[in-house]
């Protein structure tokens, strides 16, 4: 489907803006994306984006997670506009958050020894914009991601202070304040080791890439003897501090 079409189709709908639109789907069209999750569907204007990319691309899978739906259009009704509801997977979380179903969806995916096969090549963050929810989901979704892969940030701007939303206790004036997604684009995703290309747009988007290797492949015996070898320096550092005392009480 086309850029235009999918813009006209769904005029008017909220939250994502035309220029938001162009830059997601671009990226998917450019990318060769074919597995995508959103974490915030909302009315569904921005999945519209990223299903009709996917469509132009020849195919693939759309997955958007929420929990409840505020007044406005339901995503059904914007997607069905766009003529793109059968691509698309809705995932409605009734009592809890995206961080728990990303858990779920971790363990389902990862072996014995902890090794997560990745399921996505994009994913877009445009949910609770609060540090304690998606700084976990931002650690879980690498796990799900394909190497090369990207995640979009919206909002980086984004604080309690500035929003309407209800605010959950116990907040610091400072947590009240503080842009909680440039926070976890600042402090969790530019030194984690999987990310190694980062793109801001307009001082809003964040943009991180999961390196382009292989996925990481260890087993539980090898991690034994990592975890062997980090004891026995630990012994020795231990039996040499030891001596060292001993010594100086000798002289
Ligand atoms: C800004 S809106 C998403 C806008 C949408 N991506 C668009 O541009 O069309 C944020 C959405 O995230 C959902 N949300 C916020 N926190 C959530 C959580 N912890 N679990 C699931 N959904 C959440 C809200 O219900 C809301 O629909």
């Amino acid at each position: 489907m086309r850029f235009g079409d999918v813009a006209d189709a769904i005029e008017g709908v909220p939250f994502i803006d035309r220029w938001h639109g162009r830059a997601l789907y671009d990226h998917i069209r450019e990318s060769g994306v074919r597995d995508v999750l959103e974490l915030g569907t909302a009315h569904g204007a921005s999945v519209c984006y990223l299903a009709a990319a996917v469509a132009a691309n020849g195919g693939g899978t759309v997955t958007t997670v929420d929990r409840y739906h505020f007044a406005g259009p339901a995503p059904e009704d914007t997607l069905g506009r766009a003529g793109l509801l059968e691509g698309v997977e809705l995932v409605r979380i009734e009592h809890s958050s995206y961080s728990w179903w990303l858990k779920n969806e971790v363990q389902a995916r990862s072996d014995a020894s902890g090794n997560c096969e990745g399921a996505y090549d994009f994913c877009l963050l445009d949910g609770s914009h609060d540090w304690h929810i998606d700084g976990l989901s931002v650690l879980l979704v690498e796990r799900l991601l394909r190497p090369g892969a990207w995640l979009a940030l919206d909002d980086l701007d984004w604080s309690y202070e500035r929003s309407a939303v209800q605010r959950p206790p116990n907040l610091s004036a400072e947590e009240i304040a503080t842009p909680h997604v440039q926070e976890i684009f600042d402090v969790l995703l530019r030194p984690h080791p999987s990310f190694t290309q980062f793109r801001v747009d307009h001082g809003t988007w964040g943009w991180a890439q999961k390196a382009p290797d292989l996925p990481r492949r260890l087993t539980v015996q090898e991690l034994r003897v990592e975890r062997g070898i980090l004891a026995q320096r630990a012994i020795r550092a231990a039996r040499r501090a030891r001596v060292a005392v001993r010594r100086r009480r000798s002289v």
